[in-house]
């Protein structure tokens, strides 16, 4: 039985968006630990989701703390803005920032938690020289841009290599997993040493969310 206890992020990109006050009351009453925000530019990712107007009014329903994915280029001219509309945690991809230490610095003069994202080919071993700068990395497994896709498995090999890369360094530092996640992979994801597992359609396209939100909560990894 393991004593960590790891969160849950639904991710909203899988919500009914003409419904979206219900599904938000959904993830309030859940077990689930944070809201995941998936903003998208047409740019970085060959997708567009929804802009920070949606954003303001989901953190208006929202009682649990925003997790803002940003898959957008030059993500430096948006932190102010996310934060005023509700982010806690915002996450740059690796990928659109050349300079990433500043940007780090950045999101956490606003008083946010810090986030880097890998997509699935960039190694984990970038991140040495900016590590202890990191609350979170957010570890792509899918090719970021939409929901439903397949899991890559490779990402078990990176969570190892990313938790002994922070070891000693950053041991508070939050590993998420965003992409495919089921109860299938969940267990082992947290097993090679997850501690959020993002959850897009798995959640929302179920028909009985509130239990689906449990069981991911719920499951063991020892
Ligand atoms: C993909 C997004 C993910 C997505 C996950 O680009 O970053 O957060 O919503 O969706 P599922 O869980 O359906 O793979
Ligand atoms: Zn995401």
């Amino acid at each position: 039985m393991s004593t960590i206890k790891h969160l849950i992020a639904p991710s909203v990109l899988a919500a009914d968006f003409a419904n979206l006050s219900k599904d938000i009351q959904m993830v309030n009453e859940s077990e689930a630990d944070w809201f995941h925000i998936d903003i998208m530019d047409g740019v970085f990712v060959p997708n567009i989701s929804f802009g920070f107007p949606v954003m303001q009014a989901i953190s208006k329903h929202a009682k649990k703390p925003l997790d803002v994915h940003l898959m957008i280029v030059d993500p430096d001219r948006y932190l102010k803005v996310c934060k005023d509309n509700g982010a806690e945690i915002i996450t740059v991809h690796y990928e659109a920032c050349t300079h990433l230490h500043r940007t780090l610095a950045g999101i956490k003069e606003l008083g946010c938690k810090a986030g880097v994202a890998l997509n699935p080919h960039t190694s984990v071993q970038l991140l040495k020289d900016v590590i202890q700068d990191i609350d979170l990395v957010c570890l792509m497994s899918v090719n970021p841009g939409f929901g439903g896709q397949k899991f890559i498995a490779h990402t078990y090999t990176k969570i190892r290599e990313l938790r002994a890369l922070a070891a000693g360094v950053n041991d508070t530092l939050q590993i998420e997993i965003d992409g495919g996640v089921t109860l299938d992979n969940a267990g082992a994801l947290l097993q090679a040493g997850a501690d959020v597992l993002v959850a897009g359609s798995f959640v929302f396209n179920s028909s009985t969310p509130l239990d689906t939100v449990r069981k991911l909560k719920a499951v063991d990894y020892t």
